[in-house]
């Protein structure tokens, strides 16, 4: 595991652009995996920002999305697909047909999630993800627990993860959902490379656990630790001590 520490989280998140901007200009058909949440935000800037300053060719880039609320329909505004609309599609020329989701709306969530593998799959795998990690050790929608799903499944969310993504629903917690859709820890663990990145004081704590040497499910980020190419970047707020 690689640890990076940058100057702050604007750096950080210019520095990962630039490095997913390479990574696609190396690699034009580029299978990339994606998270959602708040801190990715920064990162979505500088790419918004790159791509209207030097635009990488994204049209056989593949991209797969981490997770997806159940029950919200891919064109709702709380939905993480909306959310990747306007934070980073609309804004590079990927082809709508390249982008895979999961559809947390389908009327079959289990087809839903062996299609949502199968897509993965068939794209060869991904090359690249990027992930954040929850206050709690959560990867995606991968809660702590006595066991863990290793391929796409529905989990159910932690109350800290419903509260987080509050401000997706007009920060009324009530209207988060209580379910999610989630790439499991093995589907993510086959990605060629990795790469988490946490920003800010209340990640500290996590970010520690996640690098302490134990593997737990109690813990899901701590599965990371078994991948051989990963980078953690950190601001120095999210930095252990
Ligand atoms: C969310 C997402 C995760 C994300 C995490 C951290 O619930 N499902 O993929 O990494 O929680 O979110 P934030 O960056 O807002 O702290």
């Amino acid at each position: 595991m690689t640890i990076e520490i940058h100057e702050d989280a604007t750096a950080l998140a210019r520095a990962l652009a630039a490095r997913v901007c390479e990574a696609v200009d190396d690699r034009p058909n580029l299978v990339l995996g994606l998270p959602t949440g708040r801190t990715p935000l920064a990162f979505y800037e500088q790419m918004r920002r790159r791509s209207q300053e030097r635009p990488s060719d994204w049209s056989a880039v593949r991209t797969f999305n981490l997770d997806e609320f159940v029950g919200v329909a891919p064109g709702a505004p709380g939905s993480y697909r909306s959310y990747m609309q306007r934070e980073l599609f609309a804004h590079v020329n990927v082809r709508p047909d390249h982008i895979g989701f999961l559809n947390g709306a389908a009327s079959d969530l289990d087809a839903e999630c062996e299609r949502y593998e199968r897509a993965i799959a068939d794209a060869g795998g991904m090359d690249l993800i990027l992930l954040g990690i929850g206050g709690n050790g959560h990867i995606g929608f991968n809660e702590p627990g006595r066991t863990l799903a290793a391929r796409t499944h529905r989990a159910r969310l932690e109350p800290s993860t419903r509260a987080s993504n509050r401000a997706l629903f007009g920060d009324s917690l009530d209207r988060v959902p209580v379910d999610g859709l989630s790439m499991g820890m093995a589907t993510i663990l086959q990605a060629r490379r990795v790469v988490l990145i946490a920003t800010g004081a209340t990640k500290a704590a996590a970010v520690r656990r996640m690098l302490g040497g134990s593997i737990t499910t109690e813990f899901p980020a701590s599965f990371l630790l078994v991948h051989p190419d990963v980078t953690v970047m950190l601001d120095p707020a999210a930095s252990p001590r």
